[in-house]
C-alpha cells in the first residue's frame, strides 16, 4: 500500500563528479523522506553537499559526466534516470526551486511580467487576462509595491530583496507540491530575511506544500523547519525533529555547529568559546572511516577506518556515530562538555 502523505523518498542517493584530482563524492549515499506539508531543513557547513543534493533531486546534474545512483521517488514516480523532457514537466510546476542568487533566475532581456507569464502559459489552464491578474496578485502577495507597474519592468530595475521576493512568487505560482529552497535568504539583510521567511511559510501553509530548506544557519532552522538533517562531507550524520536537535544534539558535529552558533552570539559580548577545529575534508580525499573523525574529540581507531552505521536512539532521532552503540558511552557523552 502506498502512503499518500509521503511526497518524496530519497534512497542511497550518490552523486559523484569525475575531476582531474580524482572522484568527488559530493553526495555519498544519503536517504531521507518528506511528507505532505512538512518542512525539512538540510544543514551543514559550506561544501557538505547540500546544493548537489538539491540539484540531484531536481535533475539538474548532467549525467554523464557526473554519476548519479540510488533512488528519488516523487509522488510514486522514480526521478533518477528520467528524460530531460519529462523532468521539465515536473520542474517548475510540481517541484519549484528558490536559489540564493535571484539574478540567475531571471532573463535580463524580458520583463518580470513576461517571465512569470511564461510559467503561467506552460503550466496553467488560464486565459491571458486571468493569468495576468493572477501574476499581479502573486506579486502583491509577496509585498511588491505597485505590482501593475512592476509587471512591465525589467529585472535590473528591482532591488535584490525585491527580486528575491519575485523569485518566490514565481516559484509558488503553480502551487508546487514540493519547494526546494537553497539558501534563499543568505544574500538578504536580516530584516528582509525575516520577512521573506514568514512569507514563504505563509504561502506554503496556504496550500499545504512541502519544502526542503537548505541553509548553514541554525537560527533559521529553528524558525522554519519541522525536522532537520545535518549533512557532513556528503553524508547525513544526524536526523531529528527541530526540538530534539536543539535540546538533545547527539553527533559531535551537530554539537560543534550549535556551539559555533553560540560562540557568534558570545563574540558580540567579547567572550570566547571554541569553534569546531579543522575543516571539511576534500571530497576527493575521504578515508574509509567516519568523515568527521579528524575533527572529532571522541574519535577512536575504529572511527578512522569504519563508517559508523545510522543508529536510532529514539523514535525519529537517528545518528551516524559509534558513540551511540553502547549505552554507557552515550551517558558519558551526554555529560561531556562541548
Ligand atoms: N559540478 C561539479 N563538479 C565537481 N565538483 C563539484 C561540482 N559541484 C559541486 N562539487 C563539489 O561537491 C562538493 C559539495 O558541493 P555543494 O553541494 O555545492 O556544497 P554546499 O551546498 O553544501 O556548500 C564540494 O566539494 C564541491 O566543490
Ligand atoms: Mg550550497
Amino acid at each position: 500500500m502506498t502512503d499518500t502523505r509521503r511526497i518524496l523518498t530519497v534512497e542511497n542517493l550518490k552523486t559523484y563528479f569525475k575531476t582531474p584530482n580524482g572522484i568527488v563524492k559530493a553526495v555519498d549515499g544519503i536517504s531521507f523522506h518528506l511528507d505532505k506539508g512538512e518542512t525539512l531543513a538540510l544543514v551543514g557547513e559550506s561544501g557538505c553537499g547540500k546544493s548537489v543534493t538539491a540539484q540531484s533531486i531536481l535533475g539538474l546534474i548532467k549525467v554523464p559526466p557526473a554519476k548519479l545512483t540510488g533512488s528519488v521517488v516523487f509522488k510514486g514516480q522514480e526521478l533518477v534516470g528520467l528524460s530531460d523532457d519529462k523532468y521539465r514537466d515536473i520542474r517548475g510546476m510540481q517541484i519549484s526551486m528558490i536559489f540564493q542568487e535571484p539574478m540567475s533566475a531571471f532573463d535580463p532581456l524580458y520583463t518580470i511580467g513576461q517571465q512569470l507569464m511564461e510559467i503561467a502559459k506552460v503550466h496553467m489552464p488560464w486565459s491571458y487576462q486571468e493569468a495576468k491578474q493572477r501574476i499581479i496578485d502573486s506579486l502583491r502577495l509577496v509585498h511588491i509595491p505597485e505590482p501593475e507597474k512592476r509587471y512591465s519592468e525589467y529585472p535590473h530595475e528591482m532591488s535584490g530583496g525585491m527580486l528575491q521576493r519575485i523569485m518566490i512568487a514565481m516559484a509558488l505560482l503553480p502551487s508546487p507540491e514540493l519547494i526546494i529552497a537553497d539558501e534563499p535568504t543568505t544574500a538578504l539583510d536580516v530584516t528582509i530575511q525575516a520577512q521573506v521567511l514568514n512569507l514563504m511559510q505563509e504561502l506554503q501553509d496556504s496550500y499545504n506544500g512541502s519544502m526542503i530548506f537548505i541553509t548553514h544557519d541554525l537560527g533559521i532552522v529553528a524558525e522554519i523547519a519541522d525536522r532537520v538533517h545535518v549533512m557532513y562531507a556528503g553524508k547525513i550524520v544526524e536526523k531529528a525533529s527541530v526540538i530534539d536537535l536543539f535540546e538533545n544534539p547527539l553527533h559531535p558535529y551537530t554539537k560543534g555547529l550549535l556551539t559555533s552558533r553560540v560562540k557568534r552570539e558570545y563574540k558580540k559580548e567579547g567572550k570566547d568559546l571554541p569553534y569546531i577545529k579543522g575543516h571539511v575534508p576534500k571530497a576527493s580525499e575521504f578515508s574509509t572511516g567516519c568523515r568527521f573523525h579528524s575533527r572529532c574529540t571522541y574519535a577512536t581507531e575504529t572511527c578512522k577506518t569504519t563508517m559508523p552505521p545510522e543508529i536510532e536512539t529514539e523514535k525519529g532521532h537517528r545518528v551516524a556515530c559509534f558513540l551511540f552503540e553502547r549505552d554507557d558511552l552515550v551517558e558519558n557523552f551526554a555529560n561531556a562538555k562541548p
